[in-house]
């Protein structure tokens, strides 16, 4: 079959450490079939900012063509992932009152943009806008009000904004690539599409994508979205202790940390030793891998905490408004950083809670390459970017809806139910 009959969706994320493109299929039951995989270092690119564009457009074009080649197609747009502290959110009330008798698909877009219609930050723009629940009258708590009989309808929505500047370069980047963006979407939602199951945003959850540069963060209670934020220190600053703990050049730091650590001093066994590499041409020393654990488990630790913290004020405010607010399900960690041995136990002392690690879910194709927490940002593009795939189908096979189909699309930023 060729590339072209296929419907084809392509993730990109321009991490800190990485640039992954993924070339997916969407299938007819929902699963993304993998058929590209396209992975480079990152250059230029930090904590979700683009600081040297040259770099970038160097990192975007390589992963891409060897995307291309594995696929055999062309890419010619991206679902692309968006992150850095400038990510901001707030919760709002949207009103309408029902046109007819039922609710129908354009009350409900309709109460969604009333509730856009907020201030938001000078110089920040609505990147998504989430519905959350919906009342009709003196009825609350309805997910699906389409069909449901009222007069006025009210919906909650999580708004998430993002820098306006900041959302340009990284598009800008893309596009001096040739390439179009679909769409840009926060990392941390993105990776919440790939790890979490419906179960858990129903029970409560929250999604740690724990990168290089950034740790990306969505949390769901009640089965919809209530806060995203993004925390500017991840990964990297962990080499960056073992680097300056055992004055070891930050390459070899990184290794280590990849090859040796742990967060979890308690599980390494005691006369473990490793080999660690010197700078200006000393010989190399061994180290006791307790010790490196010793520099690890802290730094993690005050990592996770800065979570709790969020997580704290967010509860407490959730509660105060009578928003279900406990986190039942646990913490999902994902992203890179999330891979280092004995994170499990050290998160578990951290949030007092069920903790996991999130591996990216329904997917199909090159499991093999893609089924590890370094990719949920960008297979959860993919996810984002089948559900518009999936609602256009609905929509041009409904005729009724051409018109609110039409005043949809914006570009880049795109609202979304
Ligand atoms: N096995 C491992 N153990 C510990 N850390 C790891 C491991 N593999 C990768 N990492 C760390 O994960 C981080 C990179 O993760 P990831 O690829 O998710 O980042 P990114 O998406 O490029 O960055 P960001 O999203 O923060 O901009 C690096 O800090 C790297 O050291
Ligand atoms: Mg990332």
């Amino acid at each position: 079959m060729k590339a072209t009959d296929k419907k084809l969706v392509v993730g990109l994320e321009v991490g800190t450490s990485k640039v992954l493109a993924l070339v997916g299929e969407v299938l007819p039951d929902g699963i993304v079939n993998i058929i590209g995989v396209g992975h480079c270092p990152s250059k230029g690119v930090d904590k979700g900012g683009v600081n040297d564009l040259e770099s970038v457009v160097k990192s975007i074009q390589r992963a891409v063509d060897q995307a291309e080649l594995m696929a055999d197609c062309q890419i010619s747009s991206v679902y692309l992932a968006l992150s850095g502290k400038h990510i901001r959110c707030q919760n709002e009330i949207g009103m309408v009152p029902i046109a007819a008798e039922e609710v129908s698909v354009d009350d409900v877009e309709n109460v969604v943009h009333t509730a856009k219609s907020v201030r938001i930050l000078d110089e920040h723009r609505i990147l998504h806008v989430i519905a959350q629940e919906y009342s009709i009258d003196l009825q609350e708590g309805i997910k699906n009000p389409i069909g449901l009989s009222g007069v006025r309808m009210k919906s909650k929505v999580h708004l998430i904004t993002c820098h306006n500047d900041m959302a340009k370069n990284i598009v800008k980047a893309v596009e001096r690539c040739g390439l179009k963006v679909d769409q840009l979407i926060f990392s941390g939602l993105a990776s919440s599409y790939a790890v979490l199951t419906d179960d858990e945003k129903e029970l409560g959850a929250c999604v740690i994508d724990i990168g290089g540069g950034t740790m990306d963060i969505s949390v769901y209670t009640g089965g919809a979205l209530r806060h995203s934020v993004v925390i500017p220190y991840a990964g990297n600053v962990v080499t960056s202790d073992i680097a300056y703990a055992f004055g070891t050049p930050p390459m070899d730091a990184e290794n280590i940390k990849i090859k040796y650590g742990c967060a979890t001093g308690a599980l390494v066994g005691k006369d473990e030793v490793i080999d660690v590499p010197s700078v200006g041409g000393r010989p190399s020393r061994t180290l006791q891998r307790q010790t490196l654990a010793d520099v690890i488990e802290p730094r993690y630790t005050e990592l996770l905490s800065l979570v709790q913290k969020e997580l704290a004020t967010l509860q407490e405010g959730l509660k105060q408004q009578n928003v279900k607010h406990q986190l039942a399900a646990g913490i999902v960690l994902t992203g890179g950083a999330s891979q280092i041995k004995g994170l499990v136990e050290c998160a578990e002392k951290v949030f007092h809670n069920q903790v996991r690690i999130g591996y990216p879910l329904n997917i199909s194709g090159l499991t093999d390459y893609v089924q590890k927490p370094y990719c949920s940002t960008t297979v959860g593009l993919l996810h984002y970017g089948k559900q518009s795939i999936l609602n256009d189908d609905d929509r041009v096979k409904d005729k009724a809806s051409i018109k609110g189909l039409a005043k949809r699309v914006t570009g880049w930023f795109k609202k979304e139910f």
